[in-house]
């Protein structure tokens, strides 16, 4: 695969909730290209569709019409045990809430996805043991995460991400949780991944989050518009720091 090819090709992609009897489009006709080894970041107000998007390609839900490929393989054809393989072989899937095992220890977190993989226990502990000192955290592999800081805890989601080094890394709002010194370096962390190869597509609202992208996508409504349509819907938006809770 050349580096122009897309490895994420979504076409007319829809995802519709119903509840009771409210209908809502969360995403509504979606057509994009994610290049393959790219850091995409994909930029949108709450309520935008983000979530959806980055789920759907996740293969952690499943679509109401149109097409996802990643790597071209057809997302909407396979059955639940092809997508739990993508989901294990393909994602690193790391989420804004770190969403750890609050009873394991940093080191069994990130061990965890390697239960199917084959590998002994001592072959799994090595793996996750290496991972941690990637990430700084050797000192703290018998930590809980009730003893770690949020961006401790972030880094320890990622090097989860990482365990079975999928090509492909999606980040639902990953320092949404952190202060600004911890956010940033989770995003330096998440364009290290870059750098070694791997596509990254990361959710945010922070426009700040930009500088580390080498594409950046704009959702409204359900909707990829330009970055000129984002910017004249984004005047009439009240900053979420000073709207009423
Ligand atoms: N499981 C769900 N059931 C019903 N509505 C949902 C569900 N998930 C998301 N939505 C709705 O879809 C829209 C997009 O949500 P989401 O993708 O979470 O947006 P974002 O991540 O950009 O804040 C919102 O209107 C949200 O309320
Ligand atoms: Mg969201």
């Amino acid at each position: 695969m050349n580096s122009a090819s897309p490895l994420i090709v979504i076409r007319q992609l829809r995802k519709t909730f119903v509840l009771g009897r409210s209908t809502v489009h969360a995403l509504a006709g979606v057509d994009l290209d994610i290049p393959v080894g790219s850091f995409t970041v994909l930029m949108g107000p709450s309520g935008s569709g983000k979530s959806t998007l980055l789920y759907l390609i996740g293969g952690l839900d499943r679509l109401t019409s149109g097409s996802i490929h990643v790597n071209g393989q057809a997302l909407e054809t396979m059955d639940e045990n092809a997508l739990a393989l993508y989901r294990r072989r393909t994602v690193g899937f790391i989420f804004q809430s770190f969403n750890l095992v609050s009873s394991m220890t940093a080191l069994e977190n990130i061990a965890f996805p390697m239960r199917f993989s084959g590998q002994n226990g001592a072959a799994r502990r090595k793996r996750a043991m290496e991972l941690l000192r990637q990430i700084g955290l050797e000192k703290r592999s018998h930590h809980r995460p009730t003893e770690l800081s949020g961006g401790q805890q972030q880094r320890v989601a990622i090097a989860r991400a990482l365990v079975n080094d999928p090509p492909l890394i999606l980040a639902d709002e990953p320092t949404g949780n952190l202060d600004t010194s911890s956010g940033y370096a989770i995003m330096q962390l998440l364009s290290e991944l870059h750098r070694s190869g791997r596509t990254v597509v990361v959710v945010t609202h922070d426009p700040r989050m930009t500088r580390f992208a080498t594409h950046t996508l704009y959702l409204l409504d359900g909707h990829i518009v330009s970055e000129a349509e984002y910017e004249a819907a984004s005047k009439f938006e009240i900053p979420s720091e000073v709207s009423p809770a």
